[in-house]
Formats: C-alpha cells, structure tokens, sequence
C-alpha cells in the first residue's frame, strides 16, 4: 500500500504476487476471521455500532491479546472513558500482564506524539467522534473533525505501519458524523450488531480492502466480556421445541460460512382490511414473493389471514435461499402440521412457483449434517451430484413438488 515519501515504480505484477504483508492476529479467531486473517500492517479499521452494544469491550480484549503475545507495546487510546474506568474494565475482564498501555486523551496531536514515542504495534482510539484536531476549529464529534481526526490517523498508521483501530458510534440523528460517513476513507469496516434482548452479538465486514468482506463472527457477550462462539448453528438452534410447527430450519451462507438458523411463520385470522406481513430478520420483500406465490400458484388461501415471518436468534437471513424455508413454515403454520424434525430445506422461489438454485449447496449440507440433519430438500437446480453421503437429499422443481415430498402423506 501506498506510503508517503517513498518514489513508487512500476513493479510487473508476477514479481509482487508473494508481497502480501504478514499480517498481525489479534488472537481472538472470530474477528480474525472478518478482518480476513488478521490486521494488515498500517491500515486503519473502522469499527462501528450502536451504544452499548460492546465495541469498548472488543476492541480492549483484542489489544489485550496482541499485547499478551508479545509482539511490542499496545496502545490503547481512551477518549471517552478515564484510564481508571478502563483499567477496572481490564481487571474485570482479566486482561493484564505487559504491554498494553492506557492513554486517556482527546487532542489527537498529543496522542500521535505519545504513539510515536511508544512506537506500538497496534493502536486503537476510542472513539473517533470524541477525539479533535488542532488542526480544525471545530467541536469534536462535528463531521468536519471527524473526517480530520480520520484523515490523520489514516496518515499516522500508513506512515508508520502499524495498525489503527477506530471505534465509531451510530449516531441517532442519522448517519451525521457517524461511521457511515467514514467507511470511504477506511480500509476496512466492520460493524459489531446485537438485538437488544439478545446476548449474541455479530461481528459483521462491510468493507475489506485486504479480504472477502462478507464475513460474520459471533460472539455472546457475558459476565466475563465477549466470548467467541465456535458453534453457531447449534447456538442459534438451541431452544427450538420438538413440537415445530411452523418452524423450518435452513442453512444460510454468512460469507464463506454455512450457518443454520430457524425460520418460524405464524398464520392467523387478520382483524384488519389489509392482512398483515410481517417480517423479523428475513427480508420483507422476499415474504412477500413467497406469500404472493403460495396464494396464487398453490391455491392457500392467505388473503385473510396475518402472516408473521421470523429468524430466530437474532440473525438477519436475506439471501433468496431462505425463500422455500419461509414458504414451508408458513404451510406448516397454515396447515398445524410440522416438518420432518431432520429435515433442512432452502432454495429460491420464483414468480412462477419454480425453484431455483442455491450457491454453496455442499457446504450447507455439510453444516446441516454435522447437527444431525438426515434429509435435505433442496432445488433439483443446485444439484451438481445425485446424492450427498450422509445426507437424503430430495430434489423438487417447483414449491408443488417440494411440498410433496415435504409432507408425502398430503
Ligand atoms: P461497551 O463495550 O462499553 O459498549 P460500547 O463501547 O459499544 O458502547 O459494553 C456495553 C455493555 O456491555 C455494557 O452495558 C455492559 C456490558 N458488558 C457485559 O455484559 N460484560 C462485560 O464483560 C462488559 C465489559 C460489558
Ligand atoms: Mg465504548
């Protein structure tokens, strides 16, 4: 990457295919994995997310850990909090031992000079929006000083060559100064999400200039900080009843990921002229698809009646795969009658009731098959072989024959 006062050449590109720069691990693998295997040196990390939801404390445990592997001093800038109120954060967290350095200051200037004389190998700010630039005259959190203080940081880390992770709150009045505004200037951008009465919290990419930036970790946020949850599926499955009417289970892809998750439907009278669509975690426009196709291809008679679509677990499902699990739970609800408790299904509705290709067939079923999923069904469209080991596979054209082969008895 580009670096201030050095003359570039032109390199033939064979000769730069190994120049990918060791990058530095930040020791907790779910973060790791989104940032694409780690921090790249000199490239500035946005983190974002809504108050509260936990970015003070990531971000602490991962200066922590770079810090506990020994690889040089962390710095870890507090504009926000005291150095007390961090350091009480890291006792109760358990994060000690050397190398991790507090500094509690707001003037950029004086940070970068402390930087500078600590030489770090990894630096955080905390936040972005409570640091200011002399620089400017504006007040801190103003988009100006924001841009500012990014802007310097941004020069500071590529100089340098160190890492720089800034923190950014959503902002209530919009995207104002908030990390939204910052995502063009950064190299990579991740934003930590949570439901509010969930304890799961999803470490999602939005921008990565140095790997896939449709990667997701996820982390539950306990008594002793963020704990990395190595099994997702069966944590976003857990709590789900034996008696699963309406409830269909899928494999989704979060980036290169397979993840099963829960869709639950509900049907019931509507008391209102218009019947209501409502869809939690799923996309409401591809409900709304699915409704319409059930209604007119399969003849359910969905024009009365409230239909209530949810993932379970907090976990967005927008992909088009999710549309044959929407479309079964709602059979299942409409008719009172569950699904096979084996079975996952997915695959895309079209308008004409066909069901179309899901991409990463495999690598769902295998997900599926490690949680003890014995049948699949699946778009006839996605498969490249006839069978899977381990796995029934039942292959439908149209949602018609999927829900034959759902319910064979009618
Ligand atoms: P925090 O990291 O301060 O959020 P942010 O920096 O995004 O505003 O943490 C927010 C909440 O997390 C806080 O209300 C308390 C809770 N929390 C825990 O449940 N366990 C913990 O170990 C810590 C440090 C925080
Ligand atoms: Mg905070």
């Amino acid at each position: 990457m580009p670096r201030p006062g050095r003359e570039a050449v032109p390199k033939e590109v064979t000769s730069l295919w190994g120049e990918e720069e060791p990058r530095l691990r930040v020791g907790l693998g779910e973060m790791d994995r989104v940032l694409g295997g780690g921090l790249v040196p000199g490239s500035l990390v946005l983190i974002g997310g809504d108050p509260g939801v936990g970015k003070s404390t990531l971000i602490l445990q991962a200066a922590g850990r770079v810090a506990a592997d020994g690889r040089g001093p962390v710095l870890y800038v507090s504009a926000e909090e005291s150095a007390q109120q961090v350091g009480m954060r890291a006792r109760r967290l358990a994060i000690g031992g050397h190398g991790l350095y507090v500094l509690a200051e707001t003037n950029l200037e004086a940070v970068l000079a402390q930087a500078d004389a600590l030489r770090p190998s990894l630096m955080v700010v905390d936040s972005i929006q409570t640091v200011y630039s002399e620089a400017v005259p504006q007040t801190p959190g103003s988009v100006v000083q924001v841009r500012q203080c990014t802007l310097q940081l941004m020069r500071w880390a590529k100089g340098r060559g160190v890492p720089v992770i800034i923190v950014g709150h959503v902002t209530k009045e919009g995207d104002i100064a908030g990390p939204k505004m910052l995502e063009h200037m950064v190299d990579v951008v991740l934003y930590l999400e949570g439901e509010k009465y969930s304890s799961y919290r999803l470490l999602r990419g939005v921008k990565n200039r140095f790997g896939s930036a449709a990667e997701v970790g996820v982390f539950e946020m306990t008594e002793e900080g963020l704990m990395e949850v190595e099994n997702p599926s069966a944590m976003f499955l857990s709590g789900r009843g034996s008696e699963a009417v309406g409830s269909v289970v899928m494999a989704t892809m979060e980036g290169s990921r397979p993840l099963l998750v829960e869709v639950q439907a509900l049907t019931s009278p509507s008391f209102s002229q218009v019947p209501r669509r409502i869809a939690n975690g799923v996309d409401m426009g591809r409900l709304l698809v699915v409704t319409a196709v059930l209604s007119r291809r399969l003849g359910l008679p969905l024009g009365n009646q409230d239909v209530i679509v949810s993932a379970v677990g907090g976990l967005r499902v927008a992909e088009p795969a999710a549309d044959l699990a929407i479309a079964l739970a709602i059979i299942s609800s409409h008719r009172g009658r569950p699904l096979p408790q084996d079975m996952v299904a997915m695959g895309e509705v079209g308008l004409s009731g066909e069901l179309r290709y899901v991409p990463h067939l495999e690598r769902r079923l295998a997900e599926a098959r490690r949680l003890g999923f014995q049948r699949a069904l699946v778009p006839r469209a996605a498969l490249r072989r006839p069978s899977e080991p381990g796995t029934e596979v039942l292959a439908a054209s149209t949602i018609r024959e999927a829900l034959a082969l759902a319910w064979p008895r009618g």
